[in-house]
């Protein structure tokens, strides 16, 4: 069948798209189901690469985009002019100044996911405004380190929906380092440096959007059956036989992806270069990464390392983060999946190689820290952190967790339950220490003694944190914002922390 056939075999199916035409575990509908090449940014509409200068607006609206061929689907999205969920690309430096403009018949703010700024500026829900209302960020000043952010909605109790019907959207930070790196390995956006943004979702029979979490309270969280990439069903992207860079961000609700690249049943090498706060010291080879909900890992492949005309299959493989409790959409859960197909369809005379250092991470220095311990655990069918839920009556209510400015902490995650938690603080940066009683899927890709992946080395903001695991972290709370900052710590499945599996925690003056 070719493109346009199936443009019009999809109009007169579009009924099967609810029914899970595309989902992978029907092996013999997903094994002849269409490719639609990738969707990738340009200098405009979906994905668009924004490059602001001076104030801007950006409206959350409702608005039709054609995920499946012939079916306009309804979402909600961040539109900048003719821009829709927009990557906004910022220099360190740079004054970053915005007003949002809320359409989306709702309450709703954004939030800046992973880099620094001010509380008032970092949409704390009790920042959250009404339909038809605006809200004018005080300037932030970029002082993070190149990398791949993100930026979503956070009002009370309504980010899962908000996020899941379309809202959310990549931020590429740059500076010296990713300039002498896109120098080094002749990558350009768009082309050779491409956004990966994985979200599941379901649709209606009719096409639209269907949110439905499971569980009870919906604390399994939104799982769902249609993989999209870039908004991209089942897609395909052709590449030539050079480096390539993949920023994967993890915008789901609540899947973890564990990411492979197989050349038939081999599995290939890549390598991770960087995670939530930028570029690592030097890349790390690997195999096989996790991504939780809120994490960004960026990787680069070698197509030299395969044919013209092979077909690579980057895939997500059956992780088993959610244990018991998982057992009503245990196959929804835990399936594997194509991710995205690579289709090497060009030779080239590339000569590159990937440099020895990418950039400086020093390690916070932990003697004299101030040591936390903080339970993921549940009560009464809620998530909670420490026995805390979100209080929504009391939306700066002090949950104890105060620092002074300029503290150093250990925060010892353990987790009490049988699902996992990617935890996550906004306002600062941390690092990870060490892991313990973490699953074989995890400890199999431990790269150091303290039982780290790849992933978390460098410069995070969200952790992952597997059924019955200890995570230790170092982070320190130094800021010059010259007033008391109220900030955030929650679980990044968005229908945990909706459902109050967050707290807020304050840095003084
Ligand atoms: Cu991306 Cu408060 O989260
Ligand atoms: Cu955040
Ligand atoms: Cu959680």
């Amino acid at each position: 069948m070719d493109r346009r056939e199936f443009i019009k075999a999809s109009v007169i199916t579009a009924g099967l798209i609810g029914s899970g035409m595309w989902l992978p575990s029907c092996g013999r509908r997903s094994q002849s189901a269409p490719k639609t090449p990738l969707n990738l940014p340009t200098d405009g509409g979906l994905l668009g690469y924004y490059r602001p200068s001076g104030r801007f607006t950006i409206t959350a609206q409702s608005s039709y985009v054609e995920i499946f061929s012939g079916t306009q689907t309804k979402l909600l999205t961040y539109q900048i002019g003719s821009y829709v969920n927009p990557i906004i690309v910022l220099k360190k430096g740079d004054n970053f100044e915005v007003d949002f403009q809320n359409l989306t018949g709702e309450e709703s703010i954004i939030h800046w996911h992973g880099f620094r700024a001010e509380w008032r500026s970092d949409g704390h829900p009790s920042y959250a405004v009404g339909d038809g209302k605006k809200y004018s960020y005080p300037a932030i000043n970029i002082i993070d380190r190149s990398g791949t952010y993100f930026y979503h909605p956070h009002p009370h109790g309504r980010t899962g929906y908000q996020v899941y019907a379309g809202l959310g959207g990549m931020i590429i930070i740059e500076d010296d380092d990713e300039s002498a790196l896109r120098q080094a390995l002749d990558l350009e956006p768009g082309k050779t440096d491409i956004p990966l943004i994985l979200q599941d979702k379901s649709f209606n029979a009719d096409g639209s959007i269907k949110y439905s979490p499971m569980g009870m309270n919906g604390n399994m969280g939104m799982w769902g059956d249609t993989l999209l990439v870039n908004l991209t069903p089942n897609p395909y992207l052709e590449v030539e036989r050079r480096i390539y860079r993949f920023r994967l961000l993890n915008a789901s609700n609540a899947r973890p992806y564990r990411i492979a690249l197989y050349r038939g049943s081999e599995a290939l090498r890549f390598w991770v270069i960087g995670v939530e706060g930028g570029l690592l010291k030097s890349a790390v080879e690997a195999r096989e990464i996790l991504i939780s909900p809120g994490e960004r890992v960026d990787i680069l492949v070698d197509f030299r390392d395969a044919n013209v005309d092979d077909v690579l299959l980057m895939k997500s493989l059956s992780h088993g983060l959610v244990g018991q409790g998982g057992g009503m959409g245990g196959s929804l859960i835990n399936k594997e999946f194509d991710v995205l197909e690579l289709r090497v369809v060009k030779d080239s005379t590339y000569d590159r190689n990937i440099p020895k250092n990418l950039s400086q991470v020093s390690p916070i220095d932990t003697q004299g820290a101030t040591n936390l311990q903080v339970l993921l655990g549940m009560s009464s069918g809620k998530f909670n952190i420490d026995g805390k839920v979100w209080d929504s009556k009391d939306m700066l209510k002090d949950y104890g967790y105060n620092f002074s400015n300029g503290e150093v902490a250990v925060i010892e995650f353990r987790n009490d339950t049988g699902m996992y938690h990617p935890m996550h603080l906004h306002g600062f940066q941390f690092q990870v220490l060490s892991r313990s009683g973490s699953p074989q899927v995890i400890s199999s890709l431990a790269i150091d003694s303290q039982g780290r992946m790849a992933t978390d080395l460098g410069w995070k903001d969200t952790v992952i944190v597997a059924p019955n695991e200890t995570v230790r972290i170092a982070v320190k709370f130094s800021h010059n914002f010259g007033s008391e900052q109220v900030y955030l710590m929650h679980c990044h499945i968005l229908e945990h922390h909706d459902n109050g599996m967050m707290v807020n925690y304050r840095v003084a003056k």
